[in-house]
């Protein structure tokens, strides 16, 4: 949809009405007057680690965090709508920024910045770009959601932890290329193997590159974002770099580092939580108040859901196929929730393999049509873990030393994932159908080529 330059600034963002992009500028393209070409950023102020979230509704607003070496005085985002003609430079409005700043370690301060786009329209294609009004990044894109349930996919990703550039940016890139026009990404926990070391972020940046400042991100946290530097005793909070450079919506529950939330796309209600706290079963009593308090967020956020759909997204595996591992509390406290409000699907990591389970009900497998939840483990990065048979019977695949990565088709009544390797090939796929108030499950058939996945 094409906005006119009185549209946009009649959108109740706030603007630096001193610092609007003058027309003139961009104007500057016309034959009378002699080209002016943007010049490159100092490299103290060069915008580094873009990266696209929500805090609020996905078909109206957008949140943009970056950072820069040194802290700039007036940081900033352009905003217009795309268009092919290069002048789409003189509709651009500016939007301030917060800004704020981080100890990396090594006697080193960054700049940190965040910026909340508001007043969009739904289904739109817009062009902006981060800086400080002298200095600039690239034009990068994002699409804004519709306000309405309507057809989406969006890409999941297990653990992508270690040897992240070297091991892991083939794999985000071939998830990119096989759903470029996905509508977000969901990262389920352990992102990088320690939390608090930059150095291991910066790797994670890197292989993300353009793709974290196009496709937004929706992290959920696992336990080594806990993680410090190795020898060091592992934190109970979470690194101020995840906070400061992921942007999600502040709804979660009233627990300490929790940092849990819900958001809702198209149709779908997507809860993220962080259920580290039920890792550790030793902990269980000493803990059970904030777990309590967790569960109680849990519910209602599950109750309130207005979306046809509903999907979970977490790290530690409901029903774990790595060895040692079985959280018996986790489903204790979480699976009556979940069932009672007829959650769809449960996204995980944290046992590098894959294993999808058939539908799910109080612990055992049932028929297609009856309530139930499908449970999904994946992993991206290279590290891999031997499978551990203890709820084999009641997964439908399991696909161990693999690295992959899932797409995910929402279409009002249908929900289909599909799993690839990073090579491309669809290893396996499952579809729900709502009919009546019911889900029916399905198995997908095997494409006779890895490339018919549609929407490519
Ligand atoms: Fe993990």
């Amino acid at each position: 949809m094409k906005l006119s330059r009185r549209s946009l600034l009649s959108l109740s963002v706030p603007l630096y009405s001193s610092l609007a992009l003058k027309a003139q500028e961009a104007k500057s393209n016309s034959e009378s007057t002699p080209r002016k070409w943007g010049t490159a950023p100092a490299a103290e102020f060069t915008p580094q680690r873009v990266i696209l979230g929500w805090t609020g509704d996905p078909a109206h607003t957008q949140a943009v965090t970056w950072r820069t070496d040194k802290r700039a005085e007036t940081p900033q985002v352009q905003l217009a709508p795309a268009s092919a003609n290069p002048d789409f430079v003189s509709d651009a409005i500016t939007v301030p920024a917060k800004s704020g700043s981080l100890d990396i370690g090594n006697g080193k301060t960054v700049g940190t910045y965040r910026a909340n786009l508001q007043g969009l329209k739904p289904e739109t294609h817009y062009l902006y770009r981060v800086g400080d009004g002298k200095n600039w990044g690239e034009w990068f894109e994002f699409h804004t959601a519709s306000d309405l349930p309507k057809k989406f996919r969006f890409l999941y990703v297990g653990d992508a932890q270690n040897d992240i550039k070297s091991r892991w940016s083939r794999v985000i890139r071939a998830a990119y290329a096989k759903a470029p026009k996905s509508a977000f990404i969901v990262h389920a926990g352990d992102l990088v193997a320690s939390g608090y070391r930059d150095d291991l972020w910066g790797e994670w940046y890197d292989s993300m590159e353009f793709i974290a400042a196009t496709v937004p991100s929706l992290p959920v946290v696992g336990n080594h974002e806990l993680e410090k530097a190795a020898g060091a005793p592992k934190s109970l909070a979470l690194p101020a770099i995840w906070k400061q450079e992921f942007a999600y919506p502040q709804n979660g529950p009233d627990v300490p580092e929790n940092e849990s939330y819900y958001f809702d796309y198209q149709g779908v209600r997507f809860l993220s939580l962080n259920v580290n706290i039920l890792e550790n079963e030793k902990d269980f009593d000493a803990n059970r108040p904030m777990i309590e308090q967790m569960v109680a967020w849990v519910d209602k956020a599950l109750q309130t859901n207005p979306n046809r759909w509903t999907i979970v997204t977490q790290h530690q595996g409901m029903y774990s196929m790595a060895e040692k591992r079985n959280y018996v509390k986790m489903r204790e406290v979480l699976l009556p929730t979940y069932e009672k409000h007829g959650v769809d699907l449960v996204l995980q990591g944290h046992d590098h393999l894959y294993a999808r389970s058939q539908k799910i009900a109080g612990g055992k497998v049932v028929a297609a049509d009856a309530n139930g939840i499908v449970y999904v483990i994946s992993v991206s990065g290279p590290k891999m873990y031997e499978v551990t048979p203890t709820f084999e019977p009641l997964m439908a695949k399991v696909i161990p030393h693999t690295q992959m990565f899932q797409t995910v088709d929402v279409d009002h009544d249908k929900l289909v994932l599909r799993a690839f390797s990073s090579e491309g090939e669809q290893l396996d796929g499952f579809q729900l159908e709502k009919m009546n108030g019911r889900s029916i499950y399905s198995e997908l058939a095997k494409p006779a080529t890895p490339d018919t996945a549609p929407g490519e």
